[in-house]
C-alpha cells in the first residue's frame, strides 16, 4: 500500500499509467463535462475553495475530480463504497497530485478512516454519493460544518436521508439534490444502472439471460432500467413492488407483477433496486430454486439479508470473481454476487461515461452554484435544494448538440397558444 503522509493512500501507485489511459477514454466520451473544464479552467471560479468528495472512484469520477481541480478547487477524495474503487484510477489521481484515500476491498473501518482523512483539509464544500461524508461531519465532526457553504448529493438513498434530516431540523448546511435533476435521475439511474447492472451480472456469472426468469425488486428509476435491458436480452422479467402506481406501470410495460414470496419460487436471477432493507430474506431463500442467482444494485448492501443466507447455509466458496456459492443445509445452491453490494460497480465498471457526463455536469454546476451564492453573500437555509429547470435544459441541450441532434423550437404563436385559456375546439 502506498502512503505518503497526508496526501494519499492507494493500493499501488504503479497502476497509474493504466488508470490514466482509462481516464482519457472517459474524457473522450464526456463532452459536456469537458466543455465545462475548458470554460472554467480559464477563469478558475473555484479558486480558494476546498472540496471533500466521497464518490465511487471510477474513470468518470476522475474526470469530475480533475475538472473541479482545473477550475481552481483544492480537492480531497474517498470512495463511497468499500468495493467500488478501481485501484488504477485511484493511482492515476494520486499521481496527478489529488489527495485521495481509496482502494478496492476496504474494511468498514478503513472506509471511514478514508472519509475522515478527506476532512483534514477542513472543506468549504462536500460532494457525496450516499451522504456518508455528510453524516460523518454531522455525527463525528459537527464543528467542521460551520466552514461548509453547502454540499451536493448524487443518489436517491442519500437524498431521502438528507430530506429526513432536514425535516427533523438536524441538517447543518444546505445540500443540492443532484440526483433529482431530470438529466440525472431519468438517465443515469435508468439507462446507466440498467446497462451496467446487466454488465455486472454477466461478468460475474456469464450466464445466458434469454429465457431466464429475471426478478426485479423495485420498479423505480433503476429497476425500470434493469427490467428494460434484461427484457431486451430475452429474459422473462418479473417485477415486485410496494407502490401501486409503480407496479401498475410495470404491468402496463408488459412485465409480470407479483409478490417476492411468489417470485422467489420461480426466479432464476434476482436483482434488488429499492433503496430499502430486507427485500430478500430467509423465507424467500427457503423457496428459491437450486442455482438461483441473487444480486443488488441499490446503494447499500442491506437489500438482501446476507446474515440470514449465511445462517441457512452449511458452506460457501467463491466460484468466480464476485460470485459466491452458498450451499444450503438442504443441498440447494444460491449464488450471491458482489457480496450484495452494487453489482454494477463492484462486479463491473459502473455506468458508462456517456451517461455520467450529464450526472457529473450537474455535480460541477451545482458546486459552482454554491460558490456563486457564497461570493454574492447569499445565505441558504440548511435544506435540500432542487436543481433549477434551466440547468437541466442547458445540460440536455449541450448533450444533444454533442450527439448531433437538433430539435424544433416553439414558435411565438405556439407559446401564446399554450397560455390561451379562451381557445377550445
Ligand atoms: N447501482 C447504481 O449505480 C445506482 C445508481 C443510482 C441509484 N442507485 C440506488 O438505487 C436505489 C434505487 O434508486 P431509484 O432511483 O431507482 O429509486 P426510486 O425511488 O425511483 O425507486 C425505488 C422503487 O423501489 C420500490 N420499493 C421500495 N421498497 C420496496 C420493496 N420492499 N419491494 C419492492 N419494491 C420496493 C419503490 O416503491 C420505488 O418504486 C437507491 O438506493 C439508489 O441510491 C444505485
Amino acid at each position: 500500500m502506498d502512503y505518503k503522509s497526508g496526501k494519499y493512500k492507494v493500493k499501488d501507485l504503479s497502476l497509474a499509467s493504466e488508470g490514466r489511459k482509462k481516464i482519457e477514454w472517459a474524457e473522450s466520451r464526456m463532452p459536456v463535462l469537458m466543455a465545462l473544464r475548458e470554460k472554467y479552467s480559464k477563469t478558475k471560479p473555484l479558486k480558494g475553495y476546498k472540496i471533500a468528495g466521497c464518490l465511487h472512484v471510477t474513470k468518470e469520477t476522475a474526470v469530475l475530480v480533475e475538472t473541479l481541480k482545473a477550475a481552481g478547487a483544492q480537492v480531497s477524495w474517498s470512495g463511497c463504497n468499500p468495493l467500488s474503487t478501481q485501484d488504477e484510477i485511484a493511482a492515476a489521481l494520486a499521481k496527478n497530485g489529488i489527495e485521495i484515500y481509496a482502494w478496492h476491498g476496504q474494511s468498514v473501518k478503513e472506509f471511514y478512516w478514508s472519509i475522515e482523512r478527506t476532512l483534514d483539509i477542513k472543506p468549504n464544500l462536500t460532494l457525496d454519493d450516499g451522504a456518508d461524508l455528510i453524516f460523518t461531519i454531522h455525527n463525528k465532526f459537527p464543528h467542521l460544518a460551520k466552514n461548509v457553504i453547502g454540499g451536493t448529493e448524487e443518489t436517491t438513498t442519500g437524498v431521502h436521508r438528507l430530506r429526513a434530516m432536514a425535516e427533523a431540523g438536524k441538517l447543518l448546511y444546505p445540500v443540492i439534490a443532484v440526483n433529482d435533476a431530470e438529466t440525472k435521475w431519468d438517465f443515469d439511474n435508468v439507462y446507466g444502472t440498467g446497462q451496467s447492472s446487466i454488465d455486472g451480472i454477466l461478468r460475474a456469472t456469464s450466464v445466458l439471460l434469454a429465457g431466464k426468469n429475471f426478478v426485479v425488486a423495485g420498479y423505480g428509476h433503476c429497476g425500470k432500467g434493469c427490467a428494460m435491458r434484461a427484457a431486451g436480452l430475452g429474459a422473462n422479467v418479473i417485477v415486485t413492488e410496494v407502490k401501486p402506481t409503480a407496479a401498475l406501470k410495470a404491468a402496463l410495460d408488459g412485465f409480470r407483477v407479483m409478490t417476492m414470496d411468489e417470485a422467489a419460487k420461480i426466479g432464476d436471477i434476482f436483482i434488488t433496486a429499492t433503496g430499502v432493507k430486507d427485500v430478500i430474506v430467509e423465507r424467500h431463500f427457503k423457496k428459491m430454486k437450486d442455482g438461483a442467482i441473487v444480486c443488488n444494485t441499490g446503494h447499500y448492501d442491506c437489500e438482501i439479508n446476507i446474515p440470514q443466507l449465511e445462517k441457512l447455509s452449511k458452506g460457501k466458496r467463491t466460484v468466480r470473481a464476485n460470485n459466491e456459492e452458498y450451499t444450503l443445509k438442504d443441498g440447494r445452491k444460491i449464488y450471491l454476487l458482489a457480496k450484495g453490494r452494487l453489482v454494477n460497480l463492484a462486479a463491473a465498471e459502473g455506468h458508462p461515461s456517456e451517461v455520467m457526463d450529464m450526472s457529473f455536469a450537474n455535480q460541477f454546476m451545482s458546486q459552482l452554484r454554491l460558490i456563486n451564492y457564497d461570493k454574492h453573500g447569499i445565505l441558504l437555509n440548511p435544506e435540500v435544494i432542487e436543481i433549477p429547470e434551466e440547468q437541466d435544459q442547458e445540460i440536455a441541450r449541450i448533450k444533444l448538440q454533442t450527439m448531433s441532434y437538433t430539435i424544433d423550437k416553439l414558435t411565438k404563436e405556439q407559446l401564446a397558444y399554450i397560455k390561451d385559456y379562451s381557445a377550445g375546439t
